[in-house]
């Protein structure tokens, strides 16, 4: 299989009791990319790494509370088979957990030039901390959060971060200058979403496409669009904007 000549390959490996939530790697852009050789994905059922007859992944949590936390030992086991896979490469291990650093663009970018990614996905009340503890000494952790808001598991969140990561690699999306107008691309689009798009019919059910853009003229279009992504982020990121929300979430 082909690979893009100056970037490594970069590999993937993720680790679930459901592998089957990741089936849609297959499909889509990330299934292109997989089928193009610029990236191979592993996916890795975690009770292969169980030693008992029930193939137990959690336990009950000490300290008491509700839930159950995942067993440090089937992890261990798991993530020692993947790491002695490959000594030559740099791997980042990621968690997704509602209590990790936001995950950001940034992390995208920095995550795409780099050779190994190795997703941790956790269920019920999470993962044995001494998991992360433990490969924070031999490798980086990155423990990550999708938002302000509670998944089933870190499956969901894998694959919103593959996806983000896969379509910054060179050579993935057909026009290599489509991310520089994304919503928070580095460059002028940092701390802004992009503002609205459109496409044909000029006009649709009474609705027109703003002139500017029918106009041709490339400055005015560009300075329009500028003017519309800060406008969008004052409205609806206010967070971004470095303005306070107002908290009413009334609507
Ligand atoms: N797992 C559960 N909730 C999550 C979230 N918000 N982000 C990332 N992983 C999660």
């Amino acid at each position: 299989m082909p690979t893009s000549n100056a970037h490594p390959q970069l590999r993937i490996d993720i680790v679930s009791i459901f592998p089957d939530y990741l089936a849609p790697l297959e499909l889509s852009l990330v299934g292109k990319a997989r089928e193009a050789g610029q990236i191979d994905v592993r996916i890795h059922d975690l009770r292969d790494c169980t030693q008992d007859r029930h193939r137990t992944v959690d336990d009950t949590p000490y300290g008491g509370g509700p839930g159950m936390v995942m067993l440090p030992e089937p992890w261990g086991d798991a993530l020692d088979s993947i790491l002695g896979s490959d000594p030559s490469r740099t791997p980042v291990l990621v968690v997704p957990t509602p209590s990790g650093e936001r995950f950001t663009q940034a992390h995208a970018a920095k995550w795409a030039l780099g050779d190994w990614l190795i997703f941790a996905c956790g269920r019920y009340e999470g993962i044995d901390s001494r998991v992360m503890e433990h490969f924070g000494e031999r490798i980086h952790v990155a423990e990550v959060s999708l938002g302000d808001y509670v998944l089933a598991g870190g499956e969901v969140a894998a694959l919103a971060v593959t996806e983000a990561v896969v379509r910054l690699l060179p050579g993935v999306l057909g026009n290599s200058e489509s991310v520089v107008d994304d919503s928070f691309a580095p460059g002028r689009m940092a701390d802004l979403v992009e503002g609205p798009v459109y496409t044909k019919p000029p006009l649709w059910r009474g609705l027109e496409v703003p002139e500017v853009l029918l106009s041709g003229h490339h400055g005015r279009i560009e300075a329009w669009r500028l003017e519309q992504a800060h406008e969008r982020t004052r409205t609806r990121r206010p967070d971004l904007h470095g303005e306070t929300p107002s908290g009413d979430m009334a609507d």
